[in-house]
C-alpha cells in the first residue's frame, strides 16, 4: 500500500472518531476541546496529516490533498451543527420562569358594555320568539327611503343628515332597511331583531356620534294589534329595568309607521342609603304600527297583515344603566374604562 492510500485511510478512521467526538460533546466547552484536537492549527491530528504530505511524492499528493480537504469540511459542518443545538438547548433553559421575579396579573379582554347591553335586549325578545336579522351599512335610496314611505325630499334624506356614497347610495341613516330586507325575502309571520351600525351627518358632542348602534325590531302577522304592540314593548322594559317600570307611549310621527310614539320609561332607582325613587321619563325608543304602505313596497298585502315596528340606541340605554353623561367614552377606547364593565377579571 503506497504512503498516501495510508493518509487516506488514516484521515477515514480520524474522520469517525471526530465526529462521533463532536456530536457527543455535552457542552460548548467540550466542543471547542474536540475542535482543537482535531482541526487545531498548530496540532490538530487532520492538520498534522497535511503537514506531512511534504513527505509524499507529487502525483499522491492531490489524493490526499483532496480527501483531506473533505473530511475538514465535514467536520466543520459538524461543528457547526452542534454549537446550533447546544445554544437551543442553552436558550431553551434560559426560558424558564424566572421565580425572582415580581408577579404580574393577567387581563383578560372583555365585551364592550354597550355590546353587553345589546345581548341583554337580544335575550329578551329571543324568549319571546324573536330571530335575529341584519342588513348591509351601504344601502341604496330605495331601502333606506323610499321603501319606508320616506320621499326622497323628506329632510332626513337631505346631504344635511345623510352620509351618501355616491349616485343613489348611501350609509345606511337608521337600521329600518333591515325591516325591507326581511320582508321582501320571508313570507309573515316575521318576528326580528336587527343590531347594526348607522351613520348619520351629526357632530360629535356628548349626545351625538356620526356612527352609532341601532337596534331595530319587526313584528308582522295576521291579526296584530296596537294592544300587542303596546304589550311587548312594555314587557321589554320591565324585563330589562325591573317589573316596577312604568311605560308611556307619547305620539310622534315617523313616515314608515302609523300610528307612531315615543316610548318612555320611568324607572325605580334604589339610593346608596336604600330609599327608593322613580326617575324622570326618560325615551327609550321610536316605534310604531307598520305603514300600509311598506307592507305593499314589499309584495304583503295589508288587508291581511299588520304589525308593529321599534328602533332603539343601545349606547343610549348603556348610558343610562350605568349612569354616563357624556356617550363618547363608549367610542374612546380607554382601559381604565371599559376594564370597569370586564366579567370576571383577572387580578
Ligand atoms: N328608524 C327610526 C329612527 O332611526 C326609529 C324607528 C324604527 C321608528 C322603527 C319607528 C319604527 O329614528
Amino acid at each position: 500500500m503506497s504512503d498516501a492510500r495510508t493518509l487516506v485511510d488514516t484521515l477515514r478512521s480520524l474522520e469517525a472518531e471526530a465526529l462521533e467526538a463532536i456530536a457527543g460533546a455535552p457542552d460548548p466547552d467540550a466542543l471547542e476541546r474536540a475542535r482543537i484536537t482535531y482541526l487545531g492549527r498548530k496540532d490538530g491530528r487532520v492538520s498534522g496529516i497535511l503537514r506531512g504530505m511534504g513527505a509524499l511524492a507529487a502525483e499522491e499528493r492531490p489524493l490526499v490533498g483532496q480527501e483531506a480537504n473533505r473530511v475538514k469540511q465535514a467536520l466543520e459542518a459538524a461543528l457547526e451543527a452542534r454549537e446550533a443545538e447546544l445554544a437551543a438547548g442553552a436558550s431553551a433553559a434560559g426560558d424558564r420562569p424566572d421565580l425572582t421575579l415580581p408577579g404580574r396579573g393577567s387581563w383578560r379582554g372583555a365585551v364592550h358594555p354597550v355590546n353587553q347591553v345589546i345581548e341583554e335586549i337580544w335575550q329578551i325578545f329571543r324568549g319571546m320568539g324573536f330571530t335575529r336579522a341584519r342588513g348591509p351599512e351601504a344601502e341604496t335610496e330605495w331601502y333606506n327611503f323610499v321603501a319606508l314611505n320616506t320621499p326622497l325630499d323628506h329632510p332626513a334624506a337631505d346631504e344635511q343628515d345623510t352620509l351618501y356614497l355616491g349616485e343613489g347610495l348611501l350609509l345606511r341613516s337608521h337600521t329600518s332597511p333591515v325591516q325591507v330586507r326581511t320582508m321582501e325575502r320571508h313570507e309573515p309571520p316575521v318576528r326580528i331583531l336587527a343590531p347594526g351600525m348607522v351613520y348619520r351627518r351629526d357632530t360629535y358632542d356628548a349626545t351625538h356620534t356620526p356612527a352609532f348602534l341601532q337596534i331595530e325590531g319587526l313584528v308582522v302577522d295576521e291579526g296584530i294589534t296596537f294592544v300587542d304592540f303596546k304589550a311587548t314593548l312594555a314587557e321589554f322594559a320591565r324585563r330589562f329595568w325591573g317589573e316596577d317600570t312604568r311605560v308611556r307611549f307619547r305620539p310622534s310621527f315617523f313616515p314608515f309607521t302609523e300610528p307612531s310614539a315615543e316610548v318612555d320609561v320611568k324607572r325605580v332607582v334604589t339610593h346608596r342609603d336604600g330609599t327608593r325613587a322613580e326617575s324622570d321619563w326618560i325615551e327609550i325608543m321610536g316605534a310604531g304600527m307598520v305603514d300600509p304602505n311598506v307592507l305593499e313596497n314589499v309584495g304583503y298585502d295589508p288587508e291581511r297583515f299588520t304589525g308593529f315596528a321599534f328602533g332603539m340606541g343601545p349606547a343610549r340605554i348603556a348610558a343610562l344603566k350605568y349612569g354616563i353623561s357624556d356617550i363618547r367614552i363608549f367610542f374612546e377606547n380607554d382601559v381604565r374604562f371599559l376594564g370597569q364593565f370586564a366579567v370576571g377579571r383577572g387580578a
